[in-house]
């Protein structure tokens, strides 16, 4: 894994996109997370004929499952601010037949009027926001009164690392987070909507759980960066990935961090408003 790996939207960098897509991809495949988004498509219950939008598409996964879900009669977009991201989404999108759009974009300025959806997702993208609380007014400005919101997001806080010197996974804990915009993110996300004027509907959590395959290359990923920031040695780290090597080989590991997810609407208010074309 490379340190031009980022999701932020101001670091994009398209040299960096196959890295990015085989992170989701690998991600996506994780059990903690295909069972948050079994528990996100049944409580977001979205229907045919509905407009929803997923936030920070990525490789457009969901974005396709919406397009399944609402049918001919509805319209189903991702928006996302990194092109080459979109470029794949569309790219993969039209490879299934999948009626899904993506266009670029970002949660600050959504591309469309007010009022427009039925339902909107926004799934670990808050942890790389500066500014979460910008984010969730535009988001809610696009939903239709009563529309719903699913958030998702993964607090840093919790994440577990075993095996490993204590000190060596505190001190790059500590540089991740510290690169890490948001990283509590998810247990903000009932107040960012609750301040957004939205009714809080449900909240779900579940624990992602790195595999070998997944947790090598993220663990490399971020010893490194501690290295280069000097709050590990080579050595330390050296050491660090041959007990991780070592709990790999013997089933004694356990890395994870806890994702929240919260469910809410959008109040309704005495004026009405439309619903536009999109
Ligand atoms: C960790 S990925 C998650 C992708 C997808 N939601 C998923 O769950 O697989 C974070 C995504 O958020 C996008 N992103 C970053 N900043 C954003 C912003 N300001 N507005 C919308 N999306 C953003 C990134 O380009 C990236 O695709």
């Amino acid at each position: 894994m490379t340190d031009r790996v980022s999701f932020h939207a101001d670091r994009v960098d398209s040299g960096a996109l196959d890295m990015l897509v085989t992170i989701l991809d690998l991600q996506v495949a994780l059990p903690g997370i295909q069972r948050m988004r079994r528990w996100a498509h049944e409580v977001l219950a979205v229907t045919a004929g509905e407009r929803a939008l997923d936030i920070g598409s990525g490789t457009g996964s969901e974005v396709a499952y919406f397009a399944e879900r609402v049918g001919p009669d509805g319209e189903a977009v991702g928006v996302d601010p990194n092109p080459d991201m979109v470029a794949l989404a569309r790219k993969r999108a039209e490879a299934a037949g999948s009626t899904a759009r993506f266009m670029d974009g970002s949660v600050y300025q959504l591309p469309f009027p007010d009022g427009i959806f039925d339902a909107v997702r926004c799934e670990r993208v808050y942890q790389h926001l500066d500014d979460p609380v910008a984010a969730t007014a535009e988001i809610v400005r696009v939903l239709r009164p009563g529309g719903r919101v699913l958030l998702i997001d993964s607090d840093w806080y919790t994440a577990i690392t075993h095996p490993g010197d204590p000190a060596v996974v505190q001190a790059m804990s500590e540089v991740m987070l510290a690169d890490t915009p948001n990283p509590g993110s998810g247990r903000r996300l009932r107040g960012y909507l609750t301040a957004a004027g939205c009714g809080i509907d449900d909240i779900g959590s579940e624990a992602v759980i790195w595999d070998s395959v997944s947790g090598a290359g993220l663990f490399r990923h971020m010893t490194n960066q501690a290295v280069e920031r000097g709050a590990v040695t080579a050595e330390q780290q050296e050491r660090f990935h041959l007990d991780l090597e070592h709990g790999f080989a013997t089933e004694d590991y356990h890395l994870s961090v806890t994702m929240f997810a919260v469910l809410a609407h959008r109040e309704f208010s005495s004026s009405a408003v439309s619903r536009p074309p999109l």
